[in-house]
């Protein structure tokens, strides 16, 4: 077990020796370390189990700390950034030499954000160097949204983890990049498509590549419990699975007589998103055989629940 409180001067010191922290943000919580040092950087590969292909976001206070760091800041993302940091949203920008290549798996971009929560922003407030900080989970699994989830998967490999509460969001950030066509989400996420249209028009998406995955969080399978999961009609998947014992994550309505998460009961997108990864490892922790689950409506923040769904069932 990691030790976990609001200390944010140790957590500083942590991080200033070259250590990793557990950290809150709105989204999820971060596997942290000093994004300047290679070597806490490669601990972060190492203690995720994470494939050095997968780059890392790094997380700044602020966007006069990003300058920095990339070479240029196209005029839609610095409106973008004005618009909508702290919050869930990376931009994927041209990187300086600063940035070790293996932070950014030798592409010559680097994701950058600033997360909307008070402890981890006067932590990076009080820093001289960003954090590097991908979802603080076992490569492929539920990113966690409280400090109990970090614990108990990362807990006896990391120092210490700065303890925020739930997680505001509880998916993780949009990534948006710049390309020559124009911009590109490559990971839908807690800022929505149309906040983010409203703001600099139409945008692409490209968030189903696996042959070569500019965004891991693309990958088919990732996100996944351990237990089998299928997202269909919930009423016809319990008739096709009646021998089975089935748990059910559901949007707003009760099943049957099983074990069964409702998301939000209200039909809200944003409490279902907020609940969404805790009731998969919930769920995963239950004696079921299967657990069956349903898309929620795709607007909004829906777009990027179904998206984990998906990639959690591996059923793409
Ligand atoms: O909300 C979040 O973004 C959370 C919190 C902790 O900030 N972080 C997070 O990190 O989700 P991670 O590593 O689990 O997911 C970041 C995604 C990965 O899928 C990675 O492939 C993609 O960002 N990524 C990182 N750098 C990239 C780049 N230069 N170009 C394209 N995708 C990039
Ligand atoms: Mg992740």
């Amino acid at each position: 077990m990691a030790e976990a409180g609001t200390d944010i001067l140790k957590a500083r010191m942590l991080l200033e020796s070259g250590a990793l922290v557990g950290i809150p943000t709105e989204t999820v919580y971060g596997l942290a370390g000093n994004a300047l040092n290679a070597d806490a950087v490669a601990k972060i590969f190492e203690v995720k189990n994470r494939p050095q292909f997968d780059p890392l976001i790094i997380h700044v206070p602020n966007l006069q700390h990003v300058e920095q760091y990339v070479t240029t800041l196209p005029e839609k993302a610095r409106l973008l950034a004005e618009a909508f940091w702290p919050g869930p949203l990376t931009l994927v920008l041209k990187k300086k030499a600063v940035i070790p290549d293996l932070v950014s798996a030798g592409l010559d971009t680097v994701g950058i954000r600033c997360p909307d929560h008070a402890l981890t922003r006067a932590l990076l407030e009080a820093l001289n160097f960003p954090l590097a900080a991908p979802s603080a989970n076992p490569f492929g699994y539920i990113s966690p949204t409280s400090a109990k989830h970090v614990d108990s998967q990362l807990g006896d490999k990391i120092a210490y983890i700065l303890d925020g509460g739930e997680c505001r969001v509880g998916i993780e950030s949009t990534i948006i990049g710049f390309e020559d066509s124009g911009p590109v989400i490559y990971r839908l996420g807690g800022l929505t498509l149309e906040s983010i249209e409203t703001l600099i028009g139409g945008v692409s998406l490209q968030p189903y590549s696996t042959s070569n995955p500019k965004s891991p969080g693309q990958l088919i399978s990732h996100y996944a419990p351990a237990r089998p999961l299928i997202v269909g009609d919930i009423e016809k998947l319990l008739l096709q699975h009646e021998t089975q014992r089935v748990g059910i994550i559901s949007f707003q309505r009760t099943y049957g007589d099983h074990p069964q998460i409702i998301l939000s009961p209200a039909g809200s997108l944003n409490e279902a998103a907020k609940n969404l990864f805790a009731a998969l490892r919930k769920m995963d922790g239950m004696n079921v055989d299967l657990i069956l689950t349903e898309l929620v409506p795709d607007t909004g923040l829906g777009r990027a629940i179904n998206d984990r769904l998906k990639r959690a069932s591996k059923e793409l």
